[in-house]
């Protein structure tokens, strides 16, 4: 299977995990357009459930294929989200935000008794790292607050380029919350666990797109099939 074929399998299989019922968060990512395709189908078939999206991107491919959508406030108990990844290694760790979704990615998955994740065997690493690392900062003083990142991270043994991220046109890429994402490139993570807790400290960190001891479950489509992973 090729890449965007395992993503489809792994898409699939996580639709079995989904029952009648079931308030989801729904996550942003190719992977998870695929899974949005599989539940829209389903829900025709008369599932019930009802999903927070991660992103404005995620709500409206949602809307469009008529999956029902509530939001955190009106339901901040989630039974399970499903959600794509960069990178993840042997313990479930994952980096994420290469969409620039990962603030709000991570507040539902936190709002949610699981999460599963979604890729292609190309996310499996045995250290994360290669994949830059997003991290969503404050435009007020983003420069200062990015020097600090810089100065964490080299405590941590990562250096590397950090980048703003920028769209197609050139200009500030802005998440859905007015954020800038700074791409941190350190090639390896040796300690992703301190390193996560010691960047979510500096002012005017947002988020950071380590996520650490949230994921449970990956379904992961290889070249044979989909590999079941726990951490
Ligand atoms: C979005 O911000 C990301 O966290 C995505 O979940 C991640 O980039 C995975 O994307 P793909 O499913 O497109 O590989």
């Amino acid at each position: 299977m090729t890449p965007a074929e395992q993503k489809k399998a792994a898409a699939a299989k996580a639709a079995e995990y989904v029952e009648d019922g079931m308030k989801l968060g729904i996550g942003t990512g190719s992977t998870s357009e695929e899974f949005v395709r599989v539940l829209a189908e389903r829900v025709k078939g008369g599932l019930r459930v009802i999903g927070v999206p991660t992103s404005e991107r995620t709500a409206k491919l949602c809307t469009e294929l008529g999956v029902p959508l509530t939001n955190l406030d009106d339901t901040p108990h989630l039974d399970l989200t499903i959600d794509g990844a960069d990178e993840f290694d042997p313990a479930l760790r994952l980096i994420k935000g290469g969409g620039g979704a990962l603030l709000r990615e991570k507040i539902v998955a936190a709002a949610s008794d699981r999460m599963i994740v979604i890729t292609d065997a190309t996310k499996k690493v045995a250290m994360l790292g290669a994949f830059p690392l997003p991290i969503e900062v404050i435009p007020f003083g983003s420069l200062a607050t990015v020097r600090r990142v810089a100065e964490v991270a080299k405590a941590y043994g990562c250096e590397g380029k950090i980048a703003r991220r920028a769209d197609s046109y050139g200009e500030p890429f802005f998440t859905d919350s007015n954020n800038f994402i700074f791409d941190c490139s350190f090639g390896r993570i040796p300690d992703p666990d301190g390193l996560a807790r010691e960047l979510n400290l500096i002012p005017g960190v947002v988020e950071t797109g380590l996520f650490i001891g949230i994921a449970t479950l990956a379904l992961v489509g290889t070249s044979s099939g989909v590999d079941i992973i726990e951490p």
